[in-house]
């Protein structure tokens, strides 16, 4: 027996932070980072929020480390909130669902009602049970998993992503698109999560060249945001795979942006996945045949479309100026063998593993980092 659904109430297109506006005579904290301070959209949400008694936490910080999700409870808990807005990218909406997860399992905390602002187009957190924790100290970045993480409402504003640099823009939308690749490719995946997946990917192969080219293009961010949460609602029920395991242990250890990290090993796990070296049609390498197909890529072989949708990432990730190597990210090689065998073990203990299509061994897991590791 298998079951789907989608809990999230999910708010979108024009005018809709309107929706805040039933929020009323209540007590808010409002979640986000500095940055969402200073350009003025927590402004925008406040004048939504009539008779309500707002407290900011501004705190967050990319891939939040443990001690900002203490510091958010104890603000939680001093002002009392019961409703609660996440706004921001993947960092703020995980860490204001760990704030409130802990907070209540502590008893210091009663939010009624949860809501998710997403200004980057990517983690699909706004409608994930996910929330990833970093312990900066270890370097290692923890996935919680619980259904009770789940926002209520997603409310997805295009005009709150038009100021993501076209470096964001890249990773959070190459983000997405692992998201849907991965939950494509999935042991778990169903004819309800490949219909979403299919659709992100899709909608990213044509939308996210637009968005990266012109970040005022409100159709492009319009159709890259809604790409990055179907590839959310996906991956929420199907899982992800070996891409994000690996990404987790090098974007942990050597603080790459999460997506970038994806962006550099997903071409060789989609190579990985296929296994087209068995010499039989695997499941996932069919399925990447008619993702392939979707796109517009040759798709009358098996190969060929593999070998086509993993240079078309590459491809991709070229024009957006993603580097090719940890070496251009400026990580010393000799830091990444040092770390080897505790990347592979991170890699391989990561609960992503889980439900990768074909079951790694610790040597080709490092033959993948090894790969974005040239000497
Ligand atoms: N919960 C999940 O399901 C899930 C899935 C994937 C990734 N993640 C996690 O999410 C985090 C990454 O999130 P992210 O990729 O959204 O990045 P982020 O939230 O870390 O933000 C990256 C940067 O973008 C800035 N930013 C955000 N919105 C902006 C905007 N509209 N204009 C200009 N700048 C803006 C932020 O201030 C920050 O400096 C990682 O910790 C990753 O592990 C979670
Ligand atoms: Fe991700």
């Amino acid at each position: 027996m298998k079951e789907f659904s989608i809990t999230t109430n999910v708010i979108f297109g024009e005018n809709c932070l309107e929706r805040l506006d039933q929020i009323q005579d209540k007590k808010v904290l409002i979640v986000c980072d500095e940055f969402m301070v200073k350009s003025g959209v927590v402004d925008r949400i406040r004048e939504h929020l009539a008779g309500c008694t707002v407290d900011v936490f501004s705190g967050i910080v990319p891939d939040p480390p443990i001690e900002v999700v203490s510091e958010g409870i104890q603000c939680l808990s001093r002002c009392d909130a019961d409703v609660m807005i996440a706004l921001g990218g993947g960092s703020a909406i995980d860490a204001a669902k760990a704030i409130r997860e802990i907070g209540a399992r502590l008893g210091l905390a009663h939010i009624h009602e949860c809501y998710a602002i997403p200004t980057t187009s990517g983690t699909g957190s706004e409608v994930t049970k996910f929330s990833v924790i970093t312990n900066a100290r270890e370097g290692v970045k923890y996935p919680l998993i619980d259904q009770s993480l789940q926002p209520m409402v997603a409310i997805l504003d295009p005009e709150l992503v038009k100021t993501m640099p076209p470096s964001i823009t890249a990773d959070t939308g190459l983000d997405a698109l692992t998201h849907a690749l991965e939950a494509y490719m999935s042991v778990d995946a169903t004819d309800f999560t490949d219909a979403l997946a299919e659709k992100s990917v899709t909608l990213l192969a044509k939308f996210l060249p637009m968005a990266y080219a012109d970040g005022e293009d409100l159709l492009a961010r319009e159709k890259v945001h809604n790409a990055s949460c179907l590839a959310g609602m996906a991956f929420n029920a199907a899982g992800i795979g070996l891409c994000h395991s690996i990404a987790h242990a090098i974007g942990g250890k050597f603080h790459i942006p999460h997506g970038r990290s994806n962006a550099m090993v997903l071409p060789s796990v989609i190579k990985f996945n296929a296994n087209l070296e068995s010499g039989e049609s695997t499941v996932c390498a069919r399925k990447l045949q008619r993702i392939a197909r979707l796109v517009g890529l040759p798709g009358n072989d098996i190969y060929t479309s593999v070998y086509s949708l993993s240079r078309r990432i590459e491809a991709v990730k070229r024009s957006f100026g993603i580097p090719a190597t940890l070496r251009d990210l400026g990580v010393d090689p000799d830091d990444v063998r040092k770390n080897m065998d505790s990347l592979v073990a991170s890699a391989l203990a990561d609960s992503c593993t889980k439900t990768t299509p074909r079951k790694p061994s610790a040597e080709e897991v490092e033959a993948i980092i090894s790969r974005i590791t040239p000497l």
